[in-house]
């Protein structure tokens, strides 16, 4: 008996369900060729059953969610949406119900991508980024008062508690040990660099400090610990991002950074990300938005969610599959598709899906 694995498809709103139907087709042709089932479940999560229904997530999302070994999710974000609503309603909301606390966002430009940054080719730009996923501005913490009025208060806290930290960091840790550039055979080390704000936030980032240090002393002395402040992180990133192995970093940090770093790899027609339990239910997604300009027209790069896709065979343990589509991802960069922006890679989703789909 070969393996099944339940799996959600939330195409949401936009591009999204387009994109996630290439994803789909992708993600059976390896199934087919390297021996596992899918089984699949759509849900309609999103704006359109937001705007119907008045029910941004049904009460029993998060459980039925529980019921799948992993999530494949489109976009989630519509125009006549007041922003934030879908956001935090809906991609948020089940984030934090399902205890999503690690980001994984991988940083790879393909061959034949072309980077903006002058000089900068697939050997340069080869990191990944750790965002914590469960806690900072995103947990909500603070408020308004006397709104309206000239002497109007606005408080949103950075919250971090040390089992939060700690749990981030030990995954961190143990990534860098399998994926480090040293285990990959590209570096003499494994190095795991902390990214934060020790000169000006120094309640939130000396806890952080203290504990990635602490934990890399007694816990991980073979991997080598760097640290950066945010700020210059933006600049390396673009000067040279070559110097950068594995970075962990708190959430809000971890999100701007990574935009920064989407567009040094061709731009959010590549990249993907896994929100990740690793203990439970994590969920993939390409890192764009729903790009509700293009939907229907056939035009949007799908690669971003197959690499989603992608990412998450590798955390079900279908390694060499997710290698499978690894390299055809690859190829199509390199001899098929002219670019990575939407309406101009040479051949619509659907085509682009099926290129990689015939190389898998
Ligand atoms: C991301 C997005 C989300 C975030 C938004 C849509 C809530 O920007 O996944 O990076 O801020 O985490
Ligand atoms: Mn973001």
């Amino acid at each position: 008996m070969s393996k099944t694995y339940r799996i959600a498809v939330l195409g949401g709103d936009g591009t999204g369900p387009e994109v996630t139907r290439e994803a789909v087709k992708v993600l059976r042709v390896a199934a087919q060729k390297f021996g596992f089932q899918l089984d699949l479940h759509d849900y309609d999560y999103g704006a359109n059953r937001y705007l119907r229904t008045g029910e941004v997530l049904p009460a029993n999302a998060a459980d039925e969610m529980r019921q799948h070994d992993a999530i494949l999710l489109g976009a989630i974000g519509h125009p006549d949406v007041k922003p934030g609503i879908l956001e935090k309603g809906i991609l948020l909301a089940l984030r934090f119900a399902l205890d999503q606390y690690i980001n994984l966002r991988p940083v790879r430009l393909y061959p034949g991508v072309e980077c903006p940054l002058k000089g900068k080719g697939p050997r340069d730009i080869d990191y990944v980024v750790v965002r914590e996923n469960s806690g900072d501005v995103y947990t909500g913490a603070g408020g308004i008062m006397m709104k309206g009025s000239p002497h109007e208060v606005a408080m949103q806290n950075m919250v971090y508690t040390r089992a939060q930290v700690d749990r981030c960091l030990r995954w961190a840790f143990h990534y860098t040990r399998k994926y480090g550039k040293k285990a990959r055979g590209r570096g003499e080390h494994n190095t795991l660099a902390l990214v934060g704000k020790t000169n000006v936030l120094t309640f939130v980032f000396d806890l952080w400090e203290r504990a990635f240090h602490e934990m890399g002393e007694r816990e991980f002395p073979d991997i080598k610990r760097d640290y950066y402040h945010v700020d210059a992180t933006c600049m390396w990133m673009v000067k040279s991002p070559e110097w950068f192995d594995v970075l962990v970093t708190a959430n809000l940090f971890g999100d701007i950074i990574t935009d920064l770093a989407a567009i040094t790899q061709g731009g959010l027609g590549i990249a993907a990300g896994g929100n990740i339990n690793p203990e439970g239910v994590s969920m993939f997604e390409p890192m764009g938005g729903s790009a509700p300009k293009y939907t229907g027209k056939n035009v949007i790069n799908p690669l971003a969610a197959i690499c989603a896709g992608m990412m998450m065979l590798e955390h079900l343990g279908e390694q060499k599959a997710a290698n499978a589509i690894n390299a055809a991802v690859s190829d199509v960069c390199l001899t098929k598709v002219k670019s990575l922006a939407a309406g101009k890679m040479g051949y619509g989703t659907i085509e682009v899906g099926d290129l990689v789909a015939e190389r898998v």
